[in-house]
C-alpha cells in the first residue's frame, strides 16, 4: 500500500534519516522505536505530507504520495492537537466541515444533521458521548486523547499516524488508551504508524516493530550520518495479540529483517 523508496531527510548538513526504504502492507499496525532525536517524528512528517524528503520517493497504492496531507492520512500527536476553545462536539464537527467544505469550513440543513450523527456516532466509539459539550480543558489526558483520535478518524482516514500518543498518559490509563486503538484499527480497517518509547506498547499493539537508529557514526561529525531501519520484525497475529512478557524473548520466533 505504501512504498517509501531510499528516504533522506536532511536539514542543511544535517543528515536525520538515511536510506529508508520500507513497504507497509494495508492493515498492518508498525510501531516504531528508537532513541530520542533519530527522526521518528520526521518520517512520521514525510509520511503524512507536511513535509518533502530530500531525497527518495513515497508511493501510495503505487502513485506519487500527494505533496499536501489528504484526508486519506490523519494523525494523533503527543498532546494539544484538540481545538480549546471548540467543545468536544465542535472539535470533531470541524474536521469533518474542513474534509467537506474546506473554503467555507460550515455546513448547513440536512448535510449540518448528516454530519452531527456522523461526529455523534464517532464520539460514540471513542467513549466520549456525554462529554460531547465539554471543552478540551475540563477533560483529563486520556479523554483529550480520545477526542484526537475521533478528530483524525472522522475524516475516514485509511493511514493513521500516532506520535507518541499515550506517552503523556498515566499507565492505569494507558491500558484502556490500548483496547481503544486495538479495536478502532480492526473495525475501521486502519493502517497504523505509532511512535512510542515503550517498548512493551510497541509489541503488544504492533504487527511489525521497526527500530529506528544510526548505522554508523562519526565522533568528529555526529551531524554527518542519519538514522536508517536498523531492526525490523514482523510479529505474527497471536504474537501481536499477546505481547511476550519480556520483549526480547519474542525474537525467537520472528522473522528478522535487518
Ligand atoms: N525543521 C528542522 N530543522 C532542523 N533540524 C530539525 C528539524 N526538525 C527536526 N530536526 C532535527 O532532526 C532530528 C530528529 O528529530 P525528530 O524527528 O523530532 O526525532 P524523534 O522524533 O525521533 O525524537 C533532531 O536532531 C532534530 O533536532
Ligand atoms: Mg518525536
Amino acid at each position: 500500500m505504501l512504498n517509501l523508496q531510499n528516504i533522506w531527510v536532511e536539514y542543511g548538513e544535517k543528515v536525520v534519516l538515511e536510506r529508508v526504504s520500507l513497504d507497509i502492507t494495508e492493515g498492518s499496525f508498525i510501531s516504531i522505536i528508537g532513541p530520542s532525536g533519530a527522526g521518528k517524528s520526521s518520517l512520521l512528517r514525510v509520511i503524512l505530507g507536511q513535509e518533502a524528503p530530500s531525497r527518495g520517493t513515497i508511493t501510495l497504492d503505487g502513485a506519487p504520495l500527494p505533496a499536501e496531507c489528504g484526508p486519506d492520512r490523519g494523525v494523533v500527536f503527543q498532546r494539544y492537537s484538540v481545538f480549546p476553545h471548540l467543545t468536544v462536539l465542535g472539535n470533531v464537527l470541524l474536521g469533518l466541515e474542513f474534509s467537506s467544505s474546506p473554503l467555507i469550513a460550515r455546513l448547513f440543513g440536512s448535510a449540518r444533521r448528516a454530519a452531527m450523527a456522523e461526529a455523534e456516532a464517532m464520539l460514540e466509539q471513542v467513549g466520549l458521548a456525554d462529554s460531547r459539550n465539554l471543552y478540551p480543558a475540563q477533560m483529563s489526558g486520556g479523554m483529550q486523547q480520545r477526542l484526537a483520535i475521533a478528530q483524525a478518524l472522522i475524516k475516514r482516514p485509511r493511514i493513521l499516524l500516532l506520535d507518541e500518543p499515550f506517552g503523556a498518559l498515566d499507565p492505569g490509563i494507558r491500558g484502556d488508551m490500548h483496547a481503544l486503538i486495538t479495536r478502532l484499527w480492526r473495525e475501521h480497517g486502519l493502517t497504523i504508524i505509532m511512535v512510542t518509547h515503550d517498548i512493551k506498547e510497541a509489541f503488544s499493539l504492533g504487527t511489525r516493530v521497526l527500530t529506528l537508529d544510526k548505522r554508523r557514526h562519526d565522533p568528529h561529525a555526529p551531524q554527518r550520518y542519519g538514522a536508517g531501519v536498523v531492526y525490523d520484525l514482523e510479529l505474527t497475529r497471536k504474537q501481536a495479540a499477546e505481547p511476550p512478557i519480556a520483549p526480547l524473548g519474542i525474537t525467537i520466533d520472528t522473522k528478522v529483517n535487518t
